[in-house]
């Protein structure tokens, strides 16, 4: 199928002017011989996009985008090329060319099945407005549905007779071998008799990717089991391959709506009508490999991609433990898939049940916020892993430990891999409150549980190219500037008073100097000899000097050359600045060290949000 003679695809060129199609998908502005618009395949605000009809070509000056009326359908639409082909084809009133007789064969009987389960979905839908539909129409109006969105989304009724449908279905020609066949007739066991799989139920149609029928979803009315019954596997349906709602979000990234994967039929059609145009959802199985596969697929090519827009599914799940646990099994199939561009975001429910529930109680303003909080995939495998564990003991972490590196070596991704196992190793590190390796105590990867030889990065301080780390040479700093230059106290004695060293021998002489200063000491000359000034015992005179010595010593000066005599106060003013910003930096670690502690003690969504909160702290401060 996914060869075509050249010649056909001259045809469907010929027969649809590109600026036609492309004219139904964007507004085009006529210039001269050719139009121009704003390119569908990046963000721009003037025009740089042209279609040529006479060529048969567009082409974006912007992104480069460039190709033929086949090429538009497949990147606009998202299609592939034989969809494409197939989709341009019947606009044109193209017949598909039929290579084989067995090919031919079987496109007739697919064809055929494509009428067989149309004519059924009119059937279901005109069952639902007569008189033998009432309950269901009472049911689905009772759950808040109107006519309007009923209709949209074909909903129908299959009444209580088992033999109704098949009856109509046999009057419009159709075998009820081919009824089974899609899944609609079942025969029965005991006699040669067929009767309607679907009986007294609410049905949902459920199209391909192009929105034809393919398959039933059908909810029974009120309580009862099993709650839904679903169209068997067929030739024309494979359920581990399609999404409910597809065909509607094939285009909705375009459109600046995400893709947004939920578990039913109803939570489809509630997200759909509050405007998520991008809801889609499994049918009755777990979101599988190739759904994921087709969901990615949906995005544009990275090249003209919004920068800054995410463009992967959310997947919102029942806040329910099925829920959760199918928000599990989707990660744990997503990981051997991931890439750069292949990934999901999970919103967790929590108090609605389901979005259908949600946004029907609280509005759409409620599921925005949810949508708004998704979590990276990332996030949540480590709050996956971490559930239902403590890691207070060191078996408790080390087993955590080996649980999270086990899922993510799961990457087949290595740049990716390498990047979640740097991620994690970085939370772990904070997490279980590792302290950052000194310049005197290098050390080689945590627990030697990562890679030998890779040095680890000090978590947060980041900063490969100073090795100025630690609190102690940021204190020295400190008083190497304002020992070096006291007028900085005009400006930043209220920091300095506010310091609070934590290296004991510093901070006495930061009271000292605070006093000094205070005293009008202005002059380096005058302030270091308040500092020696012969009132203490001649033990703390000759410490304090050894002190000094070590601030004011070609070690300070390495890591920042604004703190020596010889500096201007103009340079000596930002060099306290940057380090006084990373001690607040500091300050935040060791919040965040301390809701990491809180949050091992007792792992709870709001010991999480707050160790999450300042996480996202220290890294806006990283960025
Ligand atoms: P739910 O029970 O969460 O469905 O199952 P729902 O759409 O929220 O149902 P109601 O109508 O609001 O009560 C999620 C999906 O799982 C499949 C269906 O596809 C359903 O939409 N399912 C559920 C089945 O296939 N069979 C079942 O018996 C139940
Ligand atoms: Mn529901």
């Amino acid at each position: 199928m996914a060869t075509f003679p050249p010649s056909f695809l001259e045809e469907i060129r010929a027969q649809l002017p590109l600026s036609g199609l492309v004219g139904s998908r964007v507004r085009l502005i006529r210039a001269g011989r050719e139009y121009k618009a704003c390119c569908p395949f990046h963000n721009e605000k003037s025009p740089s996009f042209y279609v040529n009809d006479a060529k048969q070509f567009f082409h974006c000056f912007g992104c480069g985008a460039h190709g033929d009326v086949i090429g538009f359908a497949m990147r606009h639409d998202r299609l592939s090329f034989p969809e494409a082909v197939e989709s341009l084809a019947a606009q044109a009133g193209l017949q598909m060319p039929r290579d084989t007789p067995l090919a031919r064969e079987s496109f007739d009987k697919e064809k055929r099945l494509f009428q067989l389960l149309e004519s059924a979905t009119l059937w279901f839908e005109a069952q639902l407005f007569a008189p033998t539909g009432r309950e269901a129409l009472t049911y689905l109006r009772g759950r808040g549905l109107s006519d309007d969105a009923i209709r949209r989304f074909r909903l129908g009724s299959a009444p209580q007779d088992a033999q109704a449908l098949l009856r109509d279905m046999a009057r419009q020609g159709y075998e009820r071998d081919e009824l089974a066949e899609v899944g609609l007739a079942k025969k029965a066991e005991d006699r040669d008799d067929f009767y309607s799989f679907f009986r007294n139920r609410v049905i949902f149609p459920v199209g391909d990717r192009r929105g034809r029928t393919v398959a039933f979803g059908a909810r029974i009315l009120g309580v009862g089991e099993p709650k839904y019954l679903n169209s068997p596997d067929h030739v024309l349906f494979h359920k581990g391959h399609l999404l409910y709602g597809l065909s509607r979000a094939r285009t909705s990234l375009m459109q600046g709506q995400p893709i947004i994967v939920v578990e039913g039929y109803m939570d489809v059609i509630a997200l759909v009508e509050g405007g998520y145009s991008g809801a889609v959802a499994p049918l009755g199985t777990a979101l599988t490999e190739e759904q994921m596969q087709t969901l990615w697929k949906l995005a544009p090519p990275v090249e003209s991609r919004v920068a800054g827009r995410d463009y992967s599914p959310v997947l919102c799940f029942d806040g329910d433990q099925a829920g959760l646990r199918a928000a599990a099994r989707a990660v744990e199939r997503a990981l051997p898939l991931l890439t750069a561009s292949q990934t999901l975001r999970i919103a967790t429910m929590t108090g609605a049940k389901d979005p259908d529930e949600l946004i029907r109680q609280s509005g759409k303003s409620a599921f925005d916020s949810l949508l708004k909080q998704a979590q990276p995939l990332s996030d949540v495998l480590w709050n996956l892993t971490l559930a239902g564990r403590t890691i207070r003991t060191p078996e408790e972490r080390s087993s955590f430990t080996t649980a999270l590196k086990q899922k993510t070596s799961q990457i087949k991704d290595e740049a990716l891999r390498a990047l979640y196992h740097e991620e994690f190793r970085r939370r772990i590190d904070t997490t279980f409150g590792w302290k950052p390796p000194s310049i005197a105590h290098k050390q080689t990867g945590w627990q030697n549980g990562w890679k030998k030889g890779q040095t680890p990065v000090a978590p947060f301080l980041g900063s490969r190219r100073s090795p100025m780390d630690g609190r102690r040479m940021m204190e020295r700093i400190l008083l190497a500037l304002i020992l070096n230059h006291p007028d900085l106290f005009d400006a930043f004695g209220e920091s300095l008073a506010h310091l609070d060293c934590q290296t004991p021998a510093y901070e006495g002489l930061r009271q000292r100097i605070l006093d000094a200063l205070a005293q009008d000491a202005l002059t380096p000359e005058e302030l270091r000899r308040h500092l020696h000034a012969p009132e203490e015992s001649v033990f703390q005179e000759d410490h304090e000097r050894e002190i000094i010595d070590e601030i004011l010593s070609p070690e300070t000066y390495a890591h920042a050359r604004a703190a020596r005599p010889e500096a201007s106060t103009e340079e000596a003013r930002q060099a306290w600045l940057s380090v006084w910003e990373r001690l607040a930096q500091e300050g935040i670690r060791s919040d965040y060290a301390a809701a990491c502690a809180a949050y091992r003690a007792d792992p709870s969504e709001s010991n999480r949000r707050r160790m999450e909160a300042l996480r996202e702290k220290i890294m806006d401060f990283q960025a």
